[in-house]
């Protein structure tokens, strides 16, 4: 093999070296494309092994260490091993509807086809979707009718954390002109679905919400944050961004397998080609986001909503979706009033519950929303409502648990996941997320032990991984204390 003498590390491979520049056909020395030249590298080797991280660092003109601690740190760069092919979803919901055989990973966003199991070399058809020869943009409207609107309608952040959308954008206002609009399609809350489902269906009815957003806060670029479990999405937006007669730059990236790159900053840090490790706030994103700039952070569902706030009225902001699943006849997303209940959605969208199960329990928002008993079933899922309980309704993933369901083995699978995601940045989340699970593991229920990893985890983590991760834990111990014994 022909070595280059290299000043750190390993020696890199001359011909992978050229090899990678031509592939790439990008700018080498734009660091933030790193993750995109991992996937592009990865792609077409088939992998990534060391020598080819070397190569692609030189190229680059990076460490190898800078480009090492990207790739280990993302669940989809397999670095010296084989890219599986066959995956098995091994999320709450498809837990419930037994083992599937494949390479284990966490919620891949299609719950309501549970247990999921993915065979890659076969890929799913790209569903049917309004293109943008059936979609028709109106004319950007006045900003200040925006906020408005969006003020009366009383819309709230639907990624998960509910925070007043026009106050977020007002924050825009004040700050230095060079700014950026971020659009959150990471979607990694395990039941949840719903951003898929308006990417899958009605693109452009995002993407006009997304150009409004830009035009309110004047943002010059754009850059959409797309999970990488939706190859399918990614193939619509990359074939209809492109007929958008827009004078924005809109970027698509693409993300790599990290729950917590979900959360906002840690998105940031990973558009900027690093590892997924949330920031430390204040500063917020409207301050100092991306690449330093001010930054306006929305969800997917949010921008949807916006735009149809501004074509169908205020009252357009009294409905979100729910992606609702688990022992349900009919489970899918359903688009509800804000202040609906469990027991309705289940009655009234999702078809009852499956024959032979009683409703048992429910998880109002995913994994970190927390669990609540049946008898909780009739509270309004609005922000708000269930935060006296332990629990919040965050992006409305619904998972219904039955009286076949082990409340025990529900939180031992939810805890496993947020072992598995946590960044391992602080230590109350570290080592707190892992204690529980071998806990809960080895079967080990000490009640006042968990009940005080759980209060020190919520009060001092970074983030809202850590500060929600007990969140299961908490509402099972309280209601279902007989399915630890
Ligand atoms: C661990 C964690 C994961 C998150 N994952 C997502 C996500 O996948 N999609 C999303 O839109 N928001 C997610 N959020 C919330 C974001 O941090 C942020 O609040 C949101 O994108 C803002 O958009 P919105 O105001 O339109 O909801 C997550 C938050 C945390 C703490
Ligand atoms: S709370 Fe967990 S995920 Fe968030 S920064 Fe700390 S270690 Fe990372």
């Amino acid at each position: 093999m022909k070595k280059q003498f290299f000043t750190k590390g390993r020696q890199s491979d001359t011909s992978l070296v050229s090899q990678i520049i031509s592939l790439l056909g990008n700018d080498l020395t734009q660091r933030d494309l790193l993750i995109e030249n991992l996937h592009c590298v990865q792609d077409h080797f088939n992998g990534l092994s060391k020598d080819l991280i070397a190569a692609l660092a030189e190229a680059m003109r990076l460490s190898q260490a800078q480009v090492y601690e990207v790739a280990s740190f993302y669940a989809h760069f397999y670095i010296d091993r084989p890219v599986p092919k066959q995956k098995a979803c091994n999320s709450i919901t498809c837990s419930l509807f037994g083992k599937v055989d494949g390479y284990g990973v966490p919620c891949v966003g299609q719950c309501a086809q549970a247990p999921v199991f993915i065979d890659e070399t076969k890929p799913d058809p790209v569903p049917d979707y309004i293109p943008y020869e059936n979609y028709t943009y109106k004319p950007l409207p006045d900003p200040e009718h925006v906020l408005d609107q969006l003020e009366k309608a009383n819309l709230r952040g639907l990624g998960g954390a509910g925070f007043p959308v026009a106050r977020k954008w007002r924050f825009l206002l004040d700050a230095p002109d060079n700014r950026v609009l971020v659009v959150n399609a990471d979607e990694g809350e395990p039941g949840t679905f719903k951003d898929r489902y308006c990417l899958e269906t009605n693109p452009h009815k995002m993407l006009e919400g997304m150009l409004i957003a830009a035009h309110v806060i004047n943002a010059k670029d754009i850059y959409i944050y797309l999970r990488d479990e939706y190859a399918q999405a990614r193939h619509i937006l990359e074939t209809e961004i492109p007929k958008i007669k827009t004078d924005r730059t809109i970027h698509l990236r693409r993300g790599a397998g990290a729950y917590i790159c979900g959360e906002e900053t840690a998105l940031l840090e990973s558009l900027e080609g690093k590892r997924g490790l949330p920031r430390i706030k204040p500063p917020f994103p409207a301050q100092n986001g991306l690449f330093g700039r001010p930054t306006l952070i929305n969800n997917v569902e949010t921008l949807w909503r916006v735009q149809d706030i501004l074509e169908n009225g205020i009252e357009a902001g009294s409905k979100r979706f729910y992606s609702v699943s688990g022992r349900v006849k009919n489970p899918g997303v359903y688009e509800a009033p804000v202040d609906i209940s469990a027991r309705q959605l289940v009655a009234d969208y999702a078809g009852g519950m499956l024959d032979g199960h009683q409703f048992k329990a429910y998880l109002p928002g995913g994994a970190s929303g927390g669990i609540l008993p049946e008898k909780l079933a009739d509270l309004p899922l609005n922000f708000g409502s269930l935060e006296e309980y332990g629990c919040f309704v965050g992006s409305a993933a619904l998972v219904i648990l039955s009286d076949q369901d082990n409340m025990k083995q529900v939180v031992t699978n939810l805890m496993a996941f947020f072992d598995h995601e946590s960044c391992g940045q602080c230590t109350p989340c570290r080592v707190g997320c892992e204690k529980i699970s071998m806990m809960l593991d080895q079967n080990n229920i000490d009640k006042d032990l968990m009940m005080e990893l759980s209060a020190v985890m919520q009060s001092s983590s970074i983030c809202g991984l850590g500060q929600a991760a007990p969140n299961p834990l908490r509402g099972a111990l309280t209601y279902f204390a007989e399915d630890f014994a």
